[in-house]
């Protein structure tokens, strides 16, 4: 089967009901369907669980399907594998990576952290496998902040790949963490001019920031956290609008949570679109999700060497995240 274009293309006879199909062979193969919160609204209300990148390494590690179709990026894919290494794990389309995963390179990080013996290393989430098999610990952007507080006072730390998360938790602890100078192509593109804008149009607003954010967007944030923070916050407030500053994917569960509350995107800096969308996590489709089932392609597969190696930071931040 063809997998060149990372998802098998492969037209799907007409007439076929593609969900129900989806759902049967689900069904069949003792596969879970898992979804980031910014997938395509189609592709999260198919899945068995919708989540953070925590609640996505949770669920995995926990599975007791023979399939995993990772509905996400590739770094997600690989964690759940590394995880998992008995099961396949697919992800509908394996071109689906993340600028921050690719903002560092394996190799660069290790010769990073080899020069500075007596560091701990602490790797976000959004990395390759091979970058977490030269971590100590991996951290979500719901964790970070929890583990980091475990970790005695005067311990030194290496942050990477994600600055701007890494100086809010600086910020928030006191400490000085040595940072990786990578970033999200889309969270830092949020406009602090037309957020402002938007506030004064609607003066009762809460804006809502991920912490991959650049600073001087945390710094008017009514609440800085990761997509489940936010929503969580989006859930249990007593406001009724909200600007959100995060992938626009995260809008559609918390419009289905509180249908009573209005939710404004907020803009990126560029072009004429209102709202910021991660390119990589709209990759998988429907159809694609339905090949993906039917062929069990693409798999993702994890060197064992290295599997062996990046499984020890997930399952410690897992040990730490309880
Ligand atoms: P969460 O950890 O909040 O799910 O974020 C993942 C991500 O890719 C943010 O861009
Ligand atoms: Fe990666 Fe940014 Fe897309 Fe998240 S939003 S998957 S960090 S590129």
């Amino acid at each position: 089967m063809n997998v060149d274009n990372g998802y098998v293309d492969v037209p799907i006879e007409e007439g076929t009901d593609i969900k129900k199909e989806i759902l049967r062979m689900k069904q069949e193969k003792n596969a879970v369907i898992l979804a980031h919160y910014y997938q395509r609204p189609e592709i999260q209300d198919i899945a068995d669980f919708i989540g953070d990148s925590l609640a996505l390494a949770q669920i995995a590690a926990r599975s007791s399907a023979d399939i995993i179709v990772m509905c996400g990026v590739q770094f997600m894919g690989e964690t759940a594998k590394v995880l998992c290494m008995d099961k396949k794990v697919i992800v509908p389309d394996m071109s689906a990576g993340c600028s921050l995963a690719d903002s560092c390179p394996a190799d660069e990080f290790k010769k990073f952290v080899d020069a500075h013996p007596g560091y701990t290393v602490i790797s976000y989430v959004n990395t390759t496998a091979a970058v977490k098999a030269c971590t100590d610990i991996v951290v979500t952007s719901s964790n970070a902040r929890q583990i980091v507080d475990q970790l005695p006072a005067d311990e030194k730390i290496i942050f990477g790949p994600d600055k701007n998360l890494g100086n809010y938790i600086n910020m928030q602890t006191g400490r000085n963490m040595l940072l990786w100078n990578g970033a999200c192509h889309v969270h830092e593109q949020f406009s602090i001019e037309k957020i402002i804008k938007l506030k004064e149009m609607h003066p009762g607003a809460k804006v809502l920031v991920h912490p991959e954010c650049r600073q001087a967007v945390q710094m008017i944030a009514d609440k800085v956290g990761s997509t489940k923070a936010l929503l969580d916050y989006a859930v249990g407030s007593d406001c009724d609008t909200f600007i959100v500053a995060t992938e626009h994917g995260i809008l559609h569960e918390m419009v289905k949570k509180c249908p009573e509350k209005t939710f404004i995107p907020a803009p990126p800096e560029d072009g004429s679109c209102s709202c910021n969308e991660c390119a990589y996590m709209k990759l998988v489709t429907l159809e694609k999700l339905y090949n993906s089932l039917k062929y069990e392609m693409p798999l993702v597969h994890v060197d064992a060497d290295i599997a062996r190696e990046a499984v020890k930071p997930i399952k410690r931040m897992l040990e730490m995240s309880k």
